[in-house]
């Protein structure tokens, strides 16, 4: 009988050794003569138990880790008999962990082999496209809006309505465009889902392209993302030969195709105008609104510009309808979110749950508080633009109107968690410092404003005019808030202001008192 193990190929189990690993484990096979076959799959998402070997068993798969190459021995002579090892962590599914998640966009994530599209199609993959082609183009955008999705990539938009602002706009040719340039800080989703589970994006994006009447798409990656950028090109390929993109897909009259495009390295670029600047061959450089991207986009020609999270969680809304994504959630933020657990935290990881968790729930029990066992001070919330969250606002759910309540965002889904040894100040001097570093330098509120903030921050952190220079940095604020042509200058206060509101100690001036807040 072969064994089939699997190992993650995901570059953050292969920089804690899972390449060595499955080495190591051929290896160990080889000299104990035991049939196996590895198959490389995305991760879990339980970073801190990578690398994590699974081996399929008849009630499912047994998960082992963290793997060092060291183990491997004792590791397949432990398969040979009854399975037991040290590392064993029983059934994968009945890890609480994992357990405890709604996986809908994540739902084949570290089970699927990502280079194979049959594999893919077994798992339910193929099956949203097939319907939204059956349905027609009119009717994929009603399922849309219906399921209540906004952009995952931050400003949370309703997908629907960008979709059919593309649909209703008359053009010879309209393009879809994928942001996976994944700048936010703590953030590794998007990496996963192109590491992981590819044909889901390329599902999304060929259903986009079908309900829009686009017949082309761009999927833009960071260029430190080396193994989603293959991944998503093997996957293409694949795709093109197993008819999920060409022409006549499903024997129907659409024709789609796609591309990868690799980005530089600028935050910015990230940003939707500055994106599609930098795809056109351009610097990236942010583009006044109106017009649209809807309108004119790539090209100067109308185009759908969603985050990989967006696109990759349309399969499901088409194949399972958009009530039952809607179904899940809270307020207006319906559906799950996939969230990145990062920072000095102990459980690290991509936790997918419906919108509504506090986020106590989140850092306390589900990331197990710190990693360096000190207590949590303050979290960051939505990428480096993104509010400090001190533990008396722990009672805020995850959705994007409770944050906005509280001056905060979600942003991408990302939460850096940082122990009493964090200063504030530091990191309030940080976010003027990003901004400075990564301004596209088109409008003089950020270009100017961010080194003038870093300066300011640095007099009151000497201890300078603190309260004229504290009244100054606040205005300084408010003028990059509402005078930035987009969300780089513009929520570069958030992180700043909720430094100094919720932790002025850090700043030479007297606690906030708990209760106040
Ligand atoms: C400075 C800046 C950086 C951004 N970086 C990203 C990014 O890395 N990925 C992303 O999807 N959206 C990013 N956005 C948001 C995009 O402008 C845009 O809202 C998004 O791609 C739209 O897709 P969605 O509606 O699916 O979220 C960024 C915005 C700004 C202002
Ligand atoms: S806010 Fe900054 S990044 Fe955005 S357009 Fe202005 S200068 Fe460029």
């Amino acid at each position: 009988m072969t064994l089939r193990v699997t190992i993650p190929i995901d570059a953050a189990a292969l920089a804690v050794g899972a390449g060595q690993v499955a080495s190591a484990i051929s290896a160990a096979a080889a000299r104990q003569k035991v049939a196996i076959e590895i198959v490389r799959t995305g991760s879990r998402g339980l970073y801190w138990l990578e690398p994590l070997v699974e081996v399929e068993t008849p009630a499912g798969r047994v998960a082992y880790g963290p793997v060092a190459p060291h183990d491997a021995e004792s590791l397949v002579a432990a398969l040979r008999v009854d399975g037991g090892h040290k590392l064993r962590l029983g059934l994968t599914e009945d890890i609480p962990w994992l357990k405890r998640q709604t996986r809908l966009t994540f739902a084949r994530c570290g089970i699927v082999d990502p280079r194979s599209l049959a594999d893919y199609r077994a798992h339910d993959g193929g099956k949203g496209l097939e319907r939204a082609l059956s349905l027609g183009a009119d009717a994929i955008v009603e399922q849309v809006v219906q399921s209540g999705l906004r952009g995952r990539g931050g400003a949370g938009f309703p997908t629907g309505i960008k979709w059919r602002t593309v649909a209703q706009t008359k053009a010879e040719q309209k393009y879809i465009v994928c942001n996976a340039d994944e700048g936010d800080s703590g953030t590794f989703a998007d990496r996963m889902i192109m590491e992981g589970d590819p044909f889901v994006l390329i599902e999304g994006m060929a259903i986009a392209g079908f309900a829009t009447g686009a017949t082309k798409g761009y999927v833009y990656i960071r260029s430190e993302y080396p193994h989603a950028v293959a991944a998503m090109e093997a996957a293409i390929g694949a795709a093109r030969q197993g008819g999920l993109l060409g022409n006549r897909i499903g024997g129907s009259s659409f024709g789609f195709d796609m591309e990868v495009r690799v980005g530089a390295g600028a935050y910015v670029c990230g940003e939707e105008t500055s994106l599609l600047d930098s795809l056109e061959g351009k610097r990236g450089l942010v583009r006044a609104k109106p017009p649209l991207p809807a309108h004119k986009g790539l090209f100067g020609l109308p185009t759908v510009i969603n985050n990989v999270l967006s696109f990759a969680s349309v399969p499901i809304i088409m194949d399972k309808g958009g009530a039952f994504y809607r179904d899940f959630g809270m307020g207006k933020s319906r559906g799950t979110m996939p969230i990145q657990l990062a920072g000095n935290i102990k459980h690290g990881g991509l936790f997918e749950t419906a919108f509504g968790m506090t986020l106590g729930e989140l850092v306390d029990e589900v990331g197990g508080g710190t990693r360096s066992g000190r207590p949590v001070r303050a979290v960051q919330v939505g990428g480096p633009l993104g509010a400090y969250f001190p533990r008396a606002l722990f009672d805020t759910p995850f959705d994007y109107e409770a944050f906005a309540a509280r001056d905060g965002l979600i942003g991408h889904g990302g939460i850096v968690v940082f122990d009493d040894t964090v200063d504030m100040a530091k990191q309030a001097r940080f976010a003027m410092e990003f901004c400075a570093i990564e301004s596209c330098g088109k409008c003089t509120p950020c270009r100017v404003g961010s080194t003038r903030g870093m300066e300011v921050i640095d007099h009151i952190i000497r201890g300078e005019n603190r309260t004229a220079n504290t009244v100054l940095l606040e205005d300084l604020c408010n003028t990059l808030k509402f005078g930035s042509l987009c969300a780089l200058g513009g929520f570069t206060p958030y992180p700043v202001m909720s430094a100094l509101t919720h932790f002025p100690e850090d700043f030479g001036a007297p606690p906030r008192l708990q209760a106040a807040e």
